[in-house]
């Protein structure tokens, strides 16, 4: 889950790589290191967490002492050994000639440490990364690869077992950098003079558009003058170019406080854009479908897989996607999906949704499920990316980069492109006519606008953010498709605010979690349209009349209009009305919100949040 970055070129190394890592901070943040070939020198400094640890280190010792064109950089997520400086990134053997950014697990590096403490080594770090350093700086010291840095890194790559993305430097080699991919991704930038290795394009957007993506089992050297991309055994491998469809402004928080607080202000674009040319000719299209239409129309399950927020796109999606299609749905955690034999056969579709594109869990579920003969689509918002890559049909979200580690903008994207894999299901299986898949589409359309509004109304749930900020927990109540509502808005408020933060469906209230309620205790309720929904609306008012009885704090988020939840309403969020299936595009921003700024009226980090990070390419 680390990112990393390395440079050659004509510009000063560690600008360019600190940039790079100021972009890929968000992947990890519980270390950062760097380092520069100097001209027969290979200089090194690392620091336990944020970037800016090590800012202040580079500028205590001065930057000077780090002038040179090639070098690379890490922020670390740990996995083996504790986020403190010694085990930062870049590792270096025991001469200092070689350094190593890694991201993944070495699964087989207790075995290795011990074959290279038997000769002899001394480890500096807990690390499985420093292995590697090790393992390189022998090959290239001795036998068949002596002297070649890609060979050696080559041999160092069919001795390990795990996933792993590489970068290597030799002091030898001062003009190349080598990078290896096994399963974590790995993209080159090509530039006038200078080229660029990373895990996203994030790093180097600055510089240039131009990109490559590198293959499973693939490795890649870079000099000034380009890349060449080679397989595990040393043969030229092809490689994806493409360009990125995004600029610099995309990546930069444009004059707001965090990337979070502007990824939610995007949402009516990105609902905009992840439709845009869905719809041509009377017909729905996906992106990349390498599935015959005779292929959609045998389909006789559909299973989503996905974890977190993708998860709840997902449940979200089920209404949709049966009431659409009369297919039964069935949404799955990855990470549960692969572990339980489930029932999948070439009419099986799989879904499987993913912003990173990269995270292990989803990755694992598809390749079960492409096992068991389904059908597999991917919804992502990463081109090229590892699981859209090992499906067999895409839609992307086109959300724009994502970089606050709470999905925002990508969750809105997600769900409207599962809605759209739901109206390709139908139109392909022919439960609805054309006339009502192209009513459906132009409902969707409709949305960014409504969000939009919605985004006009947010300064009075700001409000109650600072409200509710030393509050100890917050329960969040839906029915139907409020309910993966109310999980979502509970994830939010977990994992920015730390708060103790439980969604229910509202009908099991009385089956427990109303045991939970007292006296102040925050509850909100996201009630569905008093016309769209009569009944589980007044279902749900009288749920709000036992909890608001016993105490608690009613926080309603409810349909313009809606008079009748108002008495029991503490605080009244109000909301566009929309159809039922697509509420959960407007209810769920206010949500975003509120748990934005209680965890900014705390003092965290809303971009930041402890423990977390935004890519998991790690089970
Ligand atoms: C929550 C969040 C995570 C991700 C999850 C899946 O705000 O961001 O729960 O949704 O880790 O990530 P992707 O979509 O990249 O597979």
């Amino acid at each position: 889950v680390c990112g990393i970055v390395g440079y050659v070129g004509h510009r000063q190394a560690l600008d360019v790589v600190i940039g790079g890592l100021r972009r890929l901070e968000y992947r990890g943040y519980d270390s950062a290191g760097i380092a520069v070939l100097t001209g027969g020198d290979l200089v090194v400094e690392r620091k336990a967490g944020r970037l800016a640890n090590l800012e202040a280190r580079l500028d205590e010792v001065g930057r000077e002492g780090f002038a040179g064109t090639a070098g690379m950089g890490h922020t670390r997520w740990a996995t083996h050994g504790a986020p403190i400086d010694r085990n930062s990134h870049p590792h270096r053997d025991t001469t200092g000639r070689v350094a190593v950014v890694h991201n993944g697990i070495i699964e087989n590096f207790v075995a290795l440490r011990g074959e290279l403490e038997s000769a002899g080594i001394e480890f500096s770090s807990d690390t499985d990364s420093e292995t590697v350093a090790h393992l390189v700086a022998r090959a290239y010291a001795d036998g068949e690869t002596a002297g070649d840095l890609p060979a050696s890194v080559r041999a160092v790559c069919g001795r390990l077992e795990g996933a792993f993305t590489l970068v290597v430097t030799h002091v030898d080699e001062p003009d190349l950098i080598v990078a290896a991919r096994r399963s974590s991704p790995l993209v080159v930038g090509i530039g006038d003079g200078e080229t660029f290795v990373a895990s996203d394009v994030a790093a180097f957007i600055e510089y240039t558009r131009e990109a490559v993506e590198l293959g499973q089992d693939q490795l890649v050297v870079i000099t000034r003058d380009g890349y060449e991309v080679l397989d595990f055994h040393g043969e030229p491998a092809p490689a994806k170019p493409f360009t990125v469809d995004w600029d610099l402004s995309a990546a930069e928080k444009g004059g707001h406080e965090y990337f979070m607080l502007k990824e939610i202000e995007e949402q009516p674009e990105a609902l905009a854009n992840t439709l845009r040319g869905h719809f041509v000719d009377g017909r729905i299209v996906l992106d990349e479908q390498r599935l015959a239409d005779q292929d959609l129309r045998d389909i006789d399950k559909v299973f989503v897989v996905a974890c977190g927020s993708a998860y709840h796109s997902g449940l979200v999606a089920k209404y949709a996607i049966e009431h659409w299609t009369r297919l039964p749905v069935e949404v799955e955690l990855a990470s549960e999906f692969r572990y339980r034999d489930p029932v999948l056969d070439r009419d099986t579709l799989v879904v499987a949704v993913s912003q990173s594109g990269e995270t292990a869990d989803t990755l694992e579920a598809v390749r079960h499920a492409r096992e068991q003969k389904a059908r597999v689509l991917a919804v992502c918002n990463t081109n090229g990316a590892q699981i859209p890559r090992e499906s067999d049909a895409v839609l992307y979200t086109h959300a724009g980069p994502e970089i606050g580690v709470a999905s925002t903008k990508a969750f809105l994207a997600q769900i409207a492109a599962n809605y759209l894999v739901g109206l390709a299901l139908a139109q392909a299986r022919g439960t609805k006519y054309p006339d009502e898949i192209a009513r459906e589409f132009r409902e969707l359309e409709a949305m960014p606008e409504a969000v939009r509004r919605v985004l006009g109304t947010i300064e009075q749930v700001r409000a109650l953010g600072r409200d509710l900020s030393d509050s100890k927990a917050v329960l969040f109540l839906g029915r139907h498709v409020g309910y993966p509502v109310a999980l979502e808005g509970a994830l939010k408020l977990k994992e920015l605010a730390y708060m103790h933060a439980e969604g229910f469906a509202a009908g099991e209230l009385k089956h427990g979690p109303i045991a939970l309620i007292e006296e102040g205790l925050p509850v909100v309720v996201v009630m569905p349209s008093p016309k769209g929904r009569a009944v589980l609306h007044s279902k749900l008012v009288s749920n709000i009349s036992e909890i608001q009885a016993r105490g608690a704090r009613t926080i309603v988020i409810a349909e313009e209009g809606d008079e009748t939840v108002r008495p029991f309403a503490d605080e009244l969020i109000e909301i566009p009305a929309v159809p039922t299936l697509l509420q959960p595009l407007v209810s769920t921003v206010p949500l975003q919100v509120l748990a934005a700024e209680i965890a900014r009226s705390r003092g965290y980090d809303v971009d930041k949040p402890r423990n977390l990070a935004k890519s998991v390419t790690v089970e």
